[in-house]
């Protein structure tokens, strides 16, 4: 399978060997289409983001006005903050010339002269190598106004790194752009959405990392060849990140639709110690669990997973061994949540703590089955009512993680389960899950 992301070509990331082996001969190429021509390209190679809501590429940048007084703006969502998300970093340290031709070519596409790759704030390493790559274009006349005499085009942009400063909300798209913008990291109401009214009130198009950095490969190549990769209706390469209970975690490009047994044994050597699979998140923390009797058959693209009532998010699979407590992992989950609430929704702001607060008393030891009915209910009216999607990002895991293990939560809260005192004590204390992402 060729790899289209993460080629396994050495030196990769460094700006020369890129060149050499047909780096930047793709926005090449695209500055010799029309900006319709290659954004029917992008939508007919059926490209869906991969930052989360798997949404048509093409179709986001067909949003944006074709004229506008204003100046445009393209975002790239490099926040990376779901815990079991680590995909992005990857591509920063080992391919970060072809996400900048994607940058330049989706710039182009939709006419943005200034373009922001937002990159989260811990990534202190990652901010580097990507700064280096940018330097080392900048100086070989690709991007900036000196494109414009490289590519012999009229058009030209610029591109700058925004660190983000820790906070996961800031990965949501509007507040990404309030956060820009310098005002506090709060998610705005849509609509507008940001085509219409983005950075500074300008159109605006804001787009994952993972899925800018497949346009240089659907140019060259023709959307034809990429709408074959994998499953028809989410096609391409997809980066998976195995973390947890896993022998060989990391960061898999495997075709779409790639079954989730192959992704745990094949690929990821399987379970330590042969336990068995208890429980799998299929894309990062906030994506409704499978329980580990339900895998077999799974296939994980956006479409397919529908059908198990679970979504690919970033495609970061968190693997759980039959001997993980699942009580205190979504008190962990849920901690998380009510950390990076935003606190402007009630329902999120207060919904998230009382969560945290029942999962906290189940942990100890001191919670009963009717706490499971109350954190359902807290739940669900969560869900829907709030500006921003950490609402259900936040409500998913706890829903569903006690509608579909209802069994085990059953058992463990119930009377013979109660931890003895001391250690209801020490376990108040130590909430945090033990299980091993490359992020933490
Ligand atoms: C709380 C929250 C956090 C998010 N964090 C990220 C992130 O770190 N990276 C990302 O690409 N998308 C993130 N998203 C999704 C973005 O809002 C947006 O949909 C995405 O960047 C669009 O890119 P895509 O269409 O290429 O997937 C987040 C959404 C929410 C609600
Ligand atoms: S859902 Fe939560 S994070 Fe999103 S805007 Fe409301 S309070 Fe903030």
């Amino acid at each position: 399978m060729e790899k289209i992301v993460l080629p396994e070509i050495k030196d990769y990331h460094l700006i020369d060997v890129y060149i050499k082996n047909g780096g930047y001969e793709s926005a090449k190429k695209a500055f010799t289409f029309s900006t319709d021509e290659i954004i029917d390209q992008v939508k007919k190679s059926g490209l869906r983001g991969r930052g989360g809501a798997a949404f048509l590429a093409g179709l986001k940048w067909s949003f944006m006005p074709k004229s506008s007084d204003k100046p445009k703006y393209l975002c790239i969502n490099g926040d990376e903050s779901e815990p079991g998300s680590f995909k992005d970093r990857q591509i920063f340290e080992y391919n970060p010339h072809q996400l900048i031709e994607g940058i330049l070519i989706t710039a182009y596409a939709i006419q943005a002269n200034t373009c922001y790759i937002y990159i989260r704030g811990e990534y202190h390493k990652w901010i580097k190598l990507l700064q280096k790559a940018l330097d080392d274009a900048y100086s070989n006349g690709l991007v900036g106004e000196k494109m414009k005499d490289t590519f012999g085009i009229g058009f030209c942009t610029n591109i700058y790194i925004h660190k983000g400063a820790g906070a996961y909300i800031c990965g949501e798209e509007s507040s990404l752009m309030n956060s820009i913008e310098g005002q506090r990291g709060y998610p705005r109401v849509k609509p507008p959405f940001p085509a219409q009214n983005g950075l500074w009130g300008c159109p605006t198009t804001i787009n994952n990392v993972e899925t800018i950095t497949n346009v240089p490969p659907i140019i060259k190549n023709g959307w034809e060849w990429f709408s074959k990769i994998g499953e028809p209706k989410h096609p391409g390469t997809i980066l998976y990140g195995l973390s947890g209970h896993i022998n060989k975690p990391g960061i898999y490009e495997l075709p779409s639709g790639t079954l989730l047994t192959d992704l745990i044994y094949k690929y990821g050597g399987g379970v330590p110690g042969d336990k068995k699979v208890l429980c799998v998140i299929p894309g990062g923390s906030s994506m409704p669990p499978l329980r580990g009797d339900q895998i077999e058959g799974v296939k994980m693209d956006a479409e397919s997973l529908k059908a198990y009532g679970t979504a690919i998010g970033t495609g970061g699979v968190i693997v759980m061994d039959e001997d993980t407590d699942l009580v205190k992992i979504l008190a962990r989950i849920a901690k998380f949540y009510y950390h990076e609430s935003c606190g402007q929704c009630t329902p999120c702001r207060e919904g998230t703590g009382w969560m945290l607060k029942i999962l906290n008393r189940l942990v100890s030891g001191e919670g009963s089955v009717k706490d499971l009915d109350l954190l359902v209910s807290v739940a669900n009216n969560i869900e829907g009512n709030t500006i921003c999607a950490l609402g259900e990002a936040a409500a998913w895991p706890v829903k569903f993680m006690i509608t579909r293990f209802r069994d085990y939560f059953e058992k463990r809260v119930s009377s013979e389960n109660i931890l003895p005192v001391r250690n209801k004590v020490h376990s108040m204390r130590n909430t945090a899950i033990s299980i091993d992402t490359e992020q933490n």
